[in-house]
């Protein structure tokens, strides 16, 4: 059984839609389990992201980055990290913001280097930008027109009713089935030989 699970903060609702949107896309691809997780879960679900083959990251834009509680969680990871545990899983990310651009690339940036960081396999949106063009509109997938992961914007003054988007929610959508796509067949070999060669080069 191939498992994804999806990890993400959302302080008034709307990434969680997102996040939701993210479910849905993995969860319709046959023989993928899915597992979605809020950091807010208390204590971190560390179970299940330790058997994921593939772990999607979620959080909101805040100030520039990823929001403080998922930050405290990314810290939470460090023994993961010494130990590169998460070696080879695969990684992807998404976030949500109020603004159009809003800086949200800066938040996927850290979510890509964090996963690098782990030893982990980043899988981009791969999708073309959508909005892009004169014949295109706001409804195109990917219309935030990333390329790093997905993106999604929802007015600050309104709860999750009003956004993020049916775009951004089908965008949404995509990242999760194309990363369960991929993880459904993805056989890393490779990582408990390199993780002993880590291991012993820390022992000399
Ligand atoms: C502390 C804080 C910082 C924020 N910083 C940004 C920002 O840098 N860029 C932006 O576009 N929106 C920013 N926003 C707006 C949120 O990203 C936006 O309201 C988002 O939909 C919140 O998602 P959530 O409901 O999942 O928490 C910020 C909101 C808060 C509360």
């Amino acid at each position: 059984m191939t498992r994804v699970a999806i990890i993400y903060h959302s302080g008034y609702g709307h990434t969680r839609v997102q996040a939701e949107a993210v479910r849905d896309g993995a969860r319709s691809v046959p023989g993928v389990q899915v597992d979605l997780v809020a950091v807010d879960d208390s204590p971190y679900p560390w179970e299940v992201l330790d058997r994921a083959d593939a772990i999607i990251f979620g959080s909101p834009t805040y100030m520039a980055g990823v929001s403080a509680p998922f930050k405290a969680f990314l810290d939470a990871t460090a023994s993961r990290w010494a130990e590169q545990g998460w070696k080879d899983k695969l990684a992807a990310g998404f976030t949500n913001s109020a603004g159009i651009n809003g800086d949200k690339l800066a938040a996927l940036q850290h979510l890509a280097l964090f996963a690098m960081q782990h030893g982990m396999v980043w899988v981009g949106l791969g999708l073309l930008p959508g909005n892009h063009s004169s014949t295109g509109t706001p409804e195109d997938l990917n219309r935030l027109a990333s390329f790093v992961g997905a993106m999604a914007q929802s007015p600050a003054d309104l709860g999750p009713e009003a956004g993020p988007s049916a775009s951004d929610r089908r965008t949404a959508e995509h990242l999760g089935k194309r990363v369960a796509r991929i993880a459904r067949g993805w056989h890393p070999d490779a990582g408990d030989a390199d993780r002993s060669a880590t291991a012993s080069t820390v022992a000399a």
